[in-house]
């Protein structure tokens, strides 16, 4: 179908071999969290079996080495997303993680009363929540971008919008949607207005190339449980001045450069921000599925997944016309692999449990996105999403699959 020989790729994921109530495991749920290549599993039990040791404070050979790897992973992710530099790269537990750090430092340490914050209503909750918390906090005002009927982002009204903002707070791709923003332009019409970007890069940095300098973004989320890596580490990456200017964020560990009794200094970044001992085999593991996605090529994962998600959007509605609806653009280059729908209006929870009898796992709820649910109007979804792994024959069973909710539920 594409570059990608995805029957090679299924071997190299051992829980793809797995069955569930005697059928195939098909795993439609990648935009929750992503399963692991063997490379990765292997990278993360060998810190643990030959080297594991705290970083960044023994001096002895297996805590070296174990830095030099964490540090390492550090550089494989700033080049992954073209960093100017590794010290760009803060290691976080998750995307939620990373923004909350921007809302703790950068924006308590900016913002004050009527401040404005732009966020749109495609946001997931981890980019709704500590902006919410800031208003009750601090009284700043958020504001909001809507979507247009065919799913994409209306910026009609943005330079209005964006006026006196101080944030523009984005998601690069809607996990419910599957709408890609583009970013760029975005960028440059919110720092025209005199605005910050932060780009929310977590269903976008698994699925395309990234290159936040091209974006000219400021701050950029993301998490490594959705790219093949392991969950307990993400990243935010930031322009090093803001970086530097920014107060830290959690005390403790090796975020300092001296404590004394009467105080404390902060450490160089990126490190004044990782207090406490970090996820250091993730660190390993993540970069290990970056060399696992560069082996693949990100070109062609996207190509891949632009071809599967036509195949799906289009096998879905040739089979099922009215019953279905989709909500997300049509257009397979505005959009990711994420496919939220109706189906007959079968509460989206039922539907996943027959899905599960066929050994199919699909999403089924708010999707962490109840201010976008509200402008759909639908309590829930479904949502089916593919990544490297997934190929016609995933798609074909979850479209057959789906008709068996008709006997037991219509
Ligand atoms: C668009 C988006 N942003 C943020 C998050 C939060 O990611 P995490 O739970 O890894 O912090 C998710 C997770 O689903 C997401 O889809």
């Amino acid at each position: 179908m594409t570059g990608l020989d995805v029957g090679t790729i299924k071997r190299d994921f051992p829980i793809l071999s797995r069955e569930i109530n005697g059928k195939r495991l098909v795993y439609l749920d990648s935009a929750s969290s992503s399963q692991k290549p063997i490379p990765v599993l292997d990278a993360m039990d060998r810190v643990y079996r030959d080297h594991y040791a705290n970083i960044h404070r023994g001096v002895y050979a297996i805590a070296e080495q174990t830095t030099a790897e964490y540090e390492e992973a550090r550089r494989k992710v700033a080049r992954f997303v073209n960093a100017a530099d590794a010290s760009e790269i803060v290691f976080t537990r998750n995307a939620t993680e990373s923004i909350n750090l921007v809302a703790y430092t950068w924006a308590r340490a900016n913002l004050r009363e009527g401040d404005v914050v732009v966020l749109s209503h495609m946001e997931h909750h981890a980019n709704v929540v500590p902006w919410h918390m800031l208003a009750s906090e601090r009284g700043i005002q958020l504001r909001w971008i809507p979507f247009r009927a065919d799913f994409t982002l209306d910026t009609s009204n943005l330079d209005e919008l964006l006026a006196g903002a101080k944030l523009l707070a984005i998601s690069a791709m809607s996990n419910v949607l599957g709408t890609i923003n583009d970013i760029a332009p975005l960028a440059a019409r919110a720092h025209a207005a005199g605005a910050l970007v932060l780009v929310d890069a977590c269903q976008y940095v698994p699925h395309v190339a990234t290159d936040v300098r091209a974006w000219d973004a400021d701050f950029v989320a993301f998490s490594a449980h959705k790219l093949l890596g392991p969950s307990g580490i993400g990243a935010l990456w930031a322009r090093r001045e803001l970086l530097e200017a920014m107060p830290p964020f959690l005390g403790g560990g090796e975020m300092i450069r001296d404590v004394r009794l009467d105080g404390w200094l902060p450490n160089e970044v990126p490190w004044k921000f990782e207090a406490g001992t970090m996820p250091i085999a993730e660190a390993v593991g993540l970069a290990a599925a970056i060399d696992y996605l560069n082996a693949l090529g990100m070109e062609a994962v996207r190509d891949h997944e632009m071809a599967l998600t036509r195949y799906a959007l289009d096998r879905l509605r040739d089979r099922y016309g009215s019953g279905i609806t989709i909500f997300g653009p049509d257009d397979v280059h505005a959009r990711g692999g994420v496919i939220s729908f109706d189906y007959k209006g079968i509460h989206p929870h039922d539907l996943s449990q027959v899905l599960d009898q066929r050994g199919v796992c699909i999403r089924a709820g708010h999707h962490c996105a109840k201010p976008l649910m509200r402008r759909l109007g639908m309590a829930a979804t479904a949502r089916a999403s593919l990544y490297v792994y997934n190929d016609e024959a995933d798609v074909d069973v979850l479209v057959d699959a789906l008709s068996m909710a008709d006997e037991l539920f219509l």
